[in-house]
């Protein structure tokens, strides 16, 4: 990656497009709507709410961080996207009963006009739903050259030059990486005799990317993390990142293992259990669908923790994650967390987290961050991975036999300073001798 010594700027519109548009896309573009008009704060957005410091603390310089680095506004974005049901996004976003009636009221209209385009769907991938709005075609590639006609017909009927995509889309069961996915090679020829590990999500990373697209990946599905699709995005100079929205019970584990690890205090166990009853609820209700899920979200206090370098504290911690599919509750989840952790002398202590938080109405303002900041780095010549990116994910993408880092007071430093670095700023190290000197 170098450093750019000029960012393109953010001129026009920008398309955004969302494979799978149900509660978390909804709620994000109804939520676009509503702030651009100024009928609600776009409360959770760095690019919308966030400062960043420049030079010494003494310069008193704190921009925020969308006048700092150049940024579409709200104003550009343009929407669309595809989903296996024809309802237009103000019905998928009655249906999702995450935003008050009187809300979506405001933007009946402008939310009615976003229709999703017919899906490329494949029901081993997700086990729980069956819809009609799904693309002929039954050949791999063939569905591969439909989307990239889809974005093309979708530039030049909101007249854009750039498109971000953020995958909306429902968790995929869990699979690993074969031989088909070793190479882009591999990976076509595949596309070509529909071989059945590639996956919907992978025919849509791979059409977008062909397209110029940027992909950022929003939940735990394996799609870009093989290294067929990781040599298609450098080649074509798009960035990727993923992967799996950090919202709820996995942005609390990351707030507070931090802070617990920090002060050298152990833990034994974390027990982690949710109930919530929207349609990711019921997808995640089938176990394999589920597998994804608790591989992305065990793997956070693994290497937040370092269990292998610090075998006294957590050497032997247990650590579990549950998810009940619990209609009542719709979007609305209760996540429970009990903590056993010790401290002095080995005397032990409990916490008890009881989190009722609102799925997403976390994940949405994370959409529009991605989208702003894969922009900003499609238009600074960025492709490949974007590590800079993990503040947002559960389950970061990073370089081959490179762990990723889960603390998200580290990896908000890090997007900051990814930041400065883009702009030629000096970087902040936090030592901060020069005030004594
Ligand atoms: N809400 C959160 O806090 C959160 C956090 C992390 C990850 N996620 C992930 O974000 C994704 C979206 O969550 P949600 O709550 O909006 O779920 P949702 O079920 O409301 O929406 C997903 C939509 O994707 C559609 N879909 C499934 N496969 C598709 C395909 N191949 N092509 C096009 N559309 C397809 C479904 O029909 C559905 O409308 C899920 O994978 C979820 O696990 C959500």
């Amino acid at each position: 990656m170098k450093q750019p010594t000029e960012i393109k700027k953010p001129e026009g519109k920008l398309g955004v497009l969302l494979p799978g548009m149900g509660a978390v896309a909804t709620t994000f573009i109804a939520g676009c709507m509503l702030a651009r008009r100024g009928l609600a704060p776009p409360t959770g957005s760095l690019t919308q709410m966030a400062r960043i410091r420049l030079g010494k603390r003494t310069e008193g310089r704190e921009p925020m961080i969308k006048d700092f680095v150049p940024l579409s506004t709200l104003d550009d974005l343009v929407f669309g996207g595809w989903d296996l049901f024809p309802d237009n996004a103000y019905q998928a976003a009655r249906n999702a009963e995450v935003l008050s009636e009187a809300h979506l009221k405001l933007i009946e209209d402008e939310l009615s006009a976003v229709e999703p385009m017919p899906a490329v769907f494949f029901p081993e991938f997700v086990k729980r739903l069956r819809g009609e709005n799904i693309k002929p075609q039954q050949n791999k590639m063939e569905l591969a050259e439909a989307v990239r006609q889809d974005v093309r017909d979708f530039k030049q009927k909101h007249g854009l030059d750039r498109c971000v995509a953020v995958w909306c889309g429902s968790t995929e069961v869990h699979h690993e990486p074969t031989a088909v996915h070793a190479s882009l090679e591999a990976f076509e020829r595949g596309l070509r005799e529909s071989d059945p590990n590639i996956s919907p999500s992978m025919v849509y990373a791979y059409a977008l990317m062909k397209e110029g697209v940027g992909y950022a990946n929003g939940a735990p599905n394996l799609t870009t993390d093989i290294p067929a699709l990781l040599e298609l995005s450098r080649e074509m100079g798009t960035p990727i990142s993923g992967k799996d929205f950090k919202t709820g019970q996995t942005l609390m584990k990351t707030i507070l293992a931090p802070g617990l690890k920090s002060r050298m205090l152990g833990i034994r166990g974390w027990f982690s259990t949710n109930i919530l009853g929207n349609r990711d609820g019921e997808v995640l209700d089938d176990p394999d669908s589920f597998r994804s899920k608790e591989v992305s979200k065990l793997g956070v206090l693994e290497t937040v923790l370092q269990p292998e370098r610090y075998p006294d504290l957590y050497g032997d911690i247990y650590h579990k994650v549950r998810i009940e599919y619990y209609p009542p509750r719709g979007d609305q989840k209760e996540g429970w967390d009990n903590i056993d952790l010790s401290g002095w002398l080995g005397y032990e202590m409990q916490i008890k987290i009881d989190f009722l938080c609102r799925d997403s109405i976390l994940a949405a303002p994370i959409v529009l961050d991605l989208v702003l900041f894969m922009d900003l780095a499609q238009r600074a010549g960025f492709s490949g991975i974007q590590e800079w990116l993990s503040f947002y994910y559960k389950s970061p993408m990073t370089a081959p036999d490179l762990y990723p880092e889960n603390d998200l007071f580290i990896q908000l430093i890090k997007l900051k300073n990814m930041l400065r670095w883009m702009k030629g700023e000096e970087l902040i190290t936090h030592v901060g001798h020069e005030y004594y000197d």
